[in-house]
């Protein structure tokens, strides 16, 4: 009898224990799937530093409970997205998918999202229909339209009148080209044609022949991150400055990232971007300097800022809900208001999308680098995509 109550105590002890560690551990699991490797690698190693320079600043324990980020490879291939998705959210039963490095990733994730009823923090793809793909996505990036539109209006006033259009063939590329040249045509200048490049390997040559022969006064381009280098060797290659075309679009084509490396041709170009790696504010100065000296020098680009703030989302939806998962996230991830490296940034709860301001800026050498510098700003935009 003795005998048995001892071991029925040892028991309870041991269960007691068990279910005290398990609780110390429970968990709060962040699924982060970036091409880590392929032709968009850089905007996966740039989020993923994002990610762990948060971390690093912010702690791994959050609403009580102890961090875990797991960050997979998707290759950008989308079929390879929805089926690390799938595994992390049935095996894994992560808290929230994070990541998605490029718009068809995002949307073959987006259902699932739905289905499993799993919060998606969208830290890269820029497509404007990405947050009504479904209710559970969450943008910390930016849309093409916001960016587009703003250098619309610049562009006029600044001597551009007559342009031709040349984007990536998908998502991204056809918002820039839509709303780029809608009000481009509101404003009275002229569209002479809508060019549109392949996605993958795209060869510009013969594209930027084309341009030549129209002789506008610019070209406004949007590429993904991580194409603007050969985008830019080749219309220097083809002597596009020097026959007077100028060369303008969103930031994707000066991204912090390469920018440095793409010698003079880039040095003038005027493109319109939420981030720019020179932004002034003290918050980015501190953020630039710690992510530069955690990742041996590299600079943050756009996509960077994209990671960061999505962390920052989620672990704010975090502590408000205790390591919560599933609408409850999600609806404390809406309507969060804070100062980003960026500048002042919202998340609008009815579209779950970013509102923040786009800047006009220029290429220009500062202290024998090439940074984008800010010299105009358009304050708190709303995606003009979701206008309709
Ligand atoms: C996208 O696929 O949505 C995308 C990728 C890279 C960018 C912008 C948009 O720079």
């Amino acid at each position: 009898m003795q005998k048995r109550f001892f071991l029925s105590a040892v028991a309870l002890a041991l269960l007691a224990a068990h279910a005290g560690t398990a609780l110390a551990q429970e968990k709060f699991k962040i699924g982060l799937i970036l091409p880590m490797t392929g032709p968009f690698a850089s905007t996966g190693k740039q989020i993923e530093a994002a990610a762990r320079l948060y971390i690093a600043q912010n702690g791994d324990t959050v609403g009580g409970k102890k961090v875990e980020l797991i960050v997979k490879d998707d290759t950008s291939a989308p079929d390879v997205t929805k089926r690390i998705a799938q595994e992390l959210v049935v095996n894994e039963k992560v808290n929230v998918l994070a990541g998605f490095g490029l718009t068809p990733l995002a949307m073959a994730t987006a259902p699932l999202a739905t289905q499993s009823k799993t919060p998606m923090v969208v830290m890269a793809a820029a497509t404007s229909s990405i947050t009504q793909a479904s209710p559970y996505v969450v943008r910390t990036s930016f849309t093409l339209p916001q960016a587009s539109v703003a250098m619309a209006d610049w562009a006029p006033n600044n001597g551009i009148k007559k342009v031709v259009t040349l984007v990536s063939d998908y998502g991204p590329g056809i918002d820039a080209e839509k709303f780029f040249k809608d009000r481009m045509l509101f404003n009275g200048a002229q569209v002479l044609d809508t060019l549109r490049v392949p996605m993958r390997n795209p060869d510009f040559a013969p594209f930027l022949q084309k341009v030549r022969d129209l002789k506008p006064d610019a070209v406004f381009v949007f590429v993904p991150s991580g194409a603007g280098a050969a985008l830019m060797k080749q219309f220097a290659e083809r002597g596009m400055d020097k026959a007077g075309i100028k060369l303008i679009g969103t930031g994707d084509i000066t991204d912090d990232d390469i920018l440095n490396s793409m010698g003079d041709v880039a040095n003038g170009v005027v493109t319109s971007h939420h981030y720019s790696a020179s932004h002034n504010s003290p918050l980015n100065k501190k953020f630039v300097a710690a992510f530069e000296k955690a990742n041996a020098g590299l600079r943050p680009n756009f996509m960077a800022v994209g990671g960061y703030d999505g962390m920052r989302v989620i672990y704010e939806a975090a502590k408000v809900t205790k390591g919560g998962n599933g609408e409850a996230l999600l609806n404390a991830m809406k309507g969060q208001l804070f100062e980003s490296p960026r500048g002042p940034m919202f998340i609008d709860a009815q579209t779950r999308d970013v509102v923040h301001n786009i800047y006009i800026r220029k290429v220009e050498k500062v202290g024998g680098q090439l940074y984008n510098q800010e010299f105009s700003t358009i304050t708190d935009v709303k995606d003009p995509g979701k206008a309709k």
